[in-house]
């Protein structure tokens, strides 16, 4: 398995640009240690200094993680909600709502990530001397895409229109959902109205929220997909009173296992030894 000549953290990076289609490195991703020759690496949803001396225990050549770890990935992250204006675009809403729906939230963002200690998980890689990058838009999108296929897939078989019901069933065609123990709810709406126009927002930096939810409703997307959402944005959703709104969530971890899992089999294609924890 690991007797393959390795890749390097620019190697790595670029098997899930690929992926995603994307020409370059997005704001929230970034190799915070260069390494060459990666054959065995450990792989989390979130890493930290702990994590980071686990893997120097385990012995592997890098570390990668899901979540972004400090260093630009953390003060540049707040850029990439620009994604839900285009996703939001795609949905019907009009490009100069959608920008002003979202800018808020980025400028909040921007300002919050100015109390991060942005070095302190790189510092202790640098440290370790561990190679250590994180990939987190570019395995999104490949969920994302995988989500939307799901539906779309079960949706065709039906002969009449889903029902919010059906949309559940979707997208737990999918193995990661369906083994997942979080399950999917509908924290707003119910499962035998009509699910409408179908609107899956993930790989767009984290959920809308009610801001962004409440614009696609306005735009006459009848069920929206997120993979979390704060319990206080769902009560400001259902508060609403919305007929024709239905709101469904996939669980977090168990749908950013989607993208990551196509890409540890991508790397283990490459002879990579994927050493697998927090939350693979
Ligand atoms: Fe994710
Ligand atoms: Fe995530």
């Amino acid at each position: 398995m690991t007797n393959g000549p390795g890749l390097s953290t620019d190697e790595i990076m670029a098997v899930a640009l690929e992926m995603a289609g994307m020409q370059r490195i997005p704001d929230d991703s970034a190799v915070y240690v260069d390494g060459q020759g990666l054959r065995r690496v450990m792989m989390g949803v979130d890493i930290g200094a702990a994590e980071l001396l686990l893997a120097r225990q385990l012995g592997v050549d890098g570390v990668i993680a899901h979540h972004p770890a400090g260093g630009a990935a953390t003060l540049r992250f707040p850029r990439v909600l620009g994604r839900q204006v285009e996703l939001m675009v795609e949905a019907g809403v009009p490009a100069e709502e959608a920008r002003a729906v979202v800018q808020p939230a980025i400028a909040r963002g921007m300002l919050r990530a100015q109390a991060a200690n942005f070095d302190h998980t790189p510092s202790v890689a640098w440290l370790l001397g561990m190679p250590f990058l994180n990939v987190h838009l570019p395995l999104d999108e490949v969920g994302r895409r995988v989500m939307i296929e799901a539906i779309d897939r079960y949706s065709e078989t039906l002969g009449r229109e889903p029902t919010v019901a059906d949309i559940v069933e979707a997208l737990s065609t999918i193995p990661e959902i369906r083994n997942a123990p979080t399950g999917v709810m509908v924290p707003v709406g119910r499962l035998d109205r009509p699910a409408g126009r179908v609107a899956v927002f993930h790989g767009a930096g984290t959920n809308g929220g009610f801001p962004v939810a409440q614009a696609l409703a306005g735009a006459g997307v009848g069920t929206v997909v997120y993979i979390h959402v704060a319990p206080e944005e769902a009560d400001r959703l259902r508060a609403l009173h919305l007929d024709r709104f239905n709101l469904v969530v996939s669980g977090h971890i168990a749908s950013d296992l989607i993208g990551i899992n196509l890409f540890v089999a991508e790397l283990e294609r490459r002879e990579v030894e994927v050493i697998r924890m927090s939350g693979l």
